[in-house]
Parts: C-alpha cells; structure tokens; sequence
C-alpha cells in the first residue's frame, strides 16, 4: 500500500471517532457537556495510570501538541492543566469534537489551536514545543519512524515526547495471535491467509462500528522503541494494559494491570527528552501528505 493509499484510508476509517464503542456501550449518543464527562470518566477508569504521565505543575504554560485525537479524552485532560494546547489529526471527525471541546472550555478560536493534517508533516515549526503527546497513533501512520523524526523536529532541544506504541512482544501477540493465525489458517485454508490473520489481528487492537480493521499497525518491541528513539536521550518505557483472561477462569483486566500489564503488557508508553545540544533537522522536503490547517 503507498503512504497516499495509507492517508487517505486513515482518514477514512478514523473519521469514526476512536473510542465511539465505549460510547456506545455506554449509550451515550450526543456530545453533550454531560456526556462527555460521563465518557472521560469511564475512559480514565480503563487507562487508570494516562494521568501520572500528564503532571499539571510541569505542563501549566508550557506549548504542548497532542497527535491522534480520537475522542478528546486525553486532549481536554491536558488543555485543562493550563497548557497552551494544540491539537493535529488525520481524520475530520477527531478534530471537530477537539474543536469543540476546546471552545467548551472557553478556547477562543479553536480552529487555529487543532488542525487536521498528518503526523508525517507536523504543521509546526522546528524546535517550537515543549510537550509532544501521542497515545496510540504513530503505529498507524505507515511510517513510524519518520513520525518519530517529526517529533524529534518539532520539539524544542530539552522537549519531552510521550508516545504510546503497541508492544511487539504483549501477552496478546505471543500467545493470543498465534491461535488467531493458527484458527484462520484451520478455517481459510492457506490462500493469502496471512493477510487476513494479520488483518484479524489489527481488528483485535482497533476496529469500527461495521467490524473492520484499522487500515496499518507497526508493533514495536523494547529494543526496537530504543532504536527509533536513538536520538532522544532519557528514554524511559512503561509497559501497561491487559486483556482480560477469559479462561480457564474469567480474570477482570483491572485485576492483571498491576502484574501482567506490567511485564507483558499491550502498549509502550515511552517517555523521551531531545537532546539539548540537538540540531533540529530540517523538515524533510519529499512528504507526500498535506498538513490543512482549517
Ligand atoms: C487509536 S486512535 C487513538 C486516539 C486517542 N489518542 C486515544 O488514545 O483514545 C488513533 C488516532 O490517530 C489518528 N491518526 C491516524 N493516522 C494519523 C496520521 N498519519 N496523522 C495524524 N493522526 C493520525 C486517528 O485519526 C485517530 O484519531
């Protein structure tokens, strides 16, 4: 699939609002102020540990980009500890209720605070943020490690990144993935079953409302995070999350966060300074999406 192939189906497929499966488990339907209280607290309930990584006295003031906005859980979270907050997504639909939160909290002119445009081509400026958040998106982009260059750009030199990833080695992906492949191989025969394990098991991370997959996933081990990180310095990685066991006794996942989530857990959260002494790169000249500020 080309990167134009990989933007465009991204910006169709997250136009559904990530997170919209909680709401509807939730039965909420409107975007009211209420409900959406009613959703944030239900979606902390489930990342219990997101705040440690947004500490109010070090972000008050400071100009911090949140990347990959889904529902805006995590973007009103930040936005409401004094930052000077700047939203950019792929897809219209998480940009829009961005928007909209912002100006809920008395935001003027949120439109020039969130932009729709690719974390391949950040629209800011080199070295020109403090804080760069990204919970669950650059795995999508189709190139992980240019998105990672662009933050390591945008940063200023003593910047902080906070960038969640899918874990490569989960207890999901070495133990649930392979029964996955092994079922899909039993059921379809071994014509390009590959390709529809690998698309069962995208759909096992984020699907949409009709079932379907999201259109890329990069997974990324600790030594791989390390290495597409080498730039930064201060690199702290997290592990955290779990499914819950469904066998052979059913286990809640609240009761696995503190142990397995802990040591086999889906998602890296990755903490990374720039250098100080860094030279920002230039941005890179050949990108192929369009960053379109509103
Ligand atoms: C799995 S959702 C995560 C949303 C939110 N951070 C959360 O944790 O609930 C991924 C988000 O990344 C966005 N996204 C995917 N590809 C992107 C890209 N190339 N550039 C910017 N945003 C992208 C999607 O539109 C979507 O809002």
């Amino acid at each position: 699939m080309s990167q134009l192939d990989v933007d465009s189906r991204n910006r169709r497929f997250w136009d559904e609002l990530c997170g919209s499966g909680l709401a509807r488990h939730l039965g909420i339907t409107s975007d009211d102020p209420g409900s959406l209280l009613r959703f944030d607290a239900e979606y902390f309930k489930i990342y219990p540990y997101l705040e440690q990584y947004a500490p109010a006295n070090e972000l008050r003031g400071k100009k911090v980009l949140e990347i990959g906005l889904g529902y805006g859980t995590m973007g009103q979270f930040l936005a409401e500890k004094g930052c000077d907050y700047h939203g950019l997504d792929i897809a219209e639909g998480p940009v829009r209720m961005m928007r909209y939160r912002l100006g809920m909290l008395g935001v003027e002119r949120p439109e020039t605070k969130v932009q729709q445009g690719s974390a391949l081509e950040i629209p800011h400026d080199d070295a020109s943020l403090d804080y760069l958040y990204s919970i669950g998106c650059l795995h999508h982009t189709g190139n992980l490690q240019r998105s990672i260059d662009e933050v390591l750009r945008v940063l200023k030199p003593g910047g902080t990144a906070m960038i969640m990833l899918y874990n490569a080695n989960s207890f999901r992906r070495i133990v649930k993935t392979p029964l996955v492949g092994a079922y899909t191989l039993f059921r379809s025969g071994p014509r390009s079953w590959i390709s529809k394990w690998r698309e069962k098991e995208r759909a096992m991370y984020d699907a949409n409302a009709a079932g379907e997959a999201a259109p890329h996933i990069d997974y990324t081990s600790i030594r791989g995070a390390r290495r597409i990180f080498k730039q930064f310095e201060s690199i702290q990685i997290d592990k955290q999350n779990a499914d819950p066991f469904t066998w052979p006794r059913y286990v809640p996942r609240e009761r696995l966060l503190d142990n397995l989530g802990r040591w086999l857990g889906l998602d890296l959260y990755i903490t990374a300074v720039k250098p100080k002494s860094a030279v920002t790169n230039e941005r890179r000249s050949n990108t192929v999406s369009t960053a379109r500020a509103a």
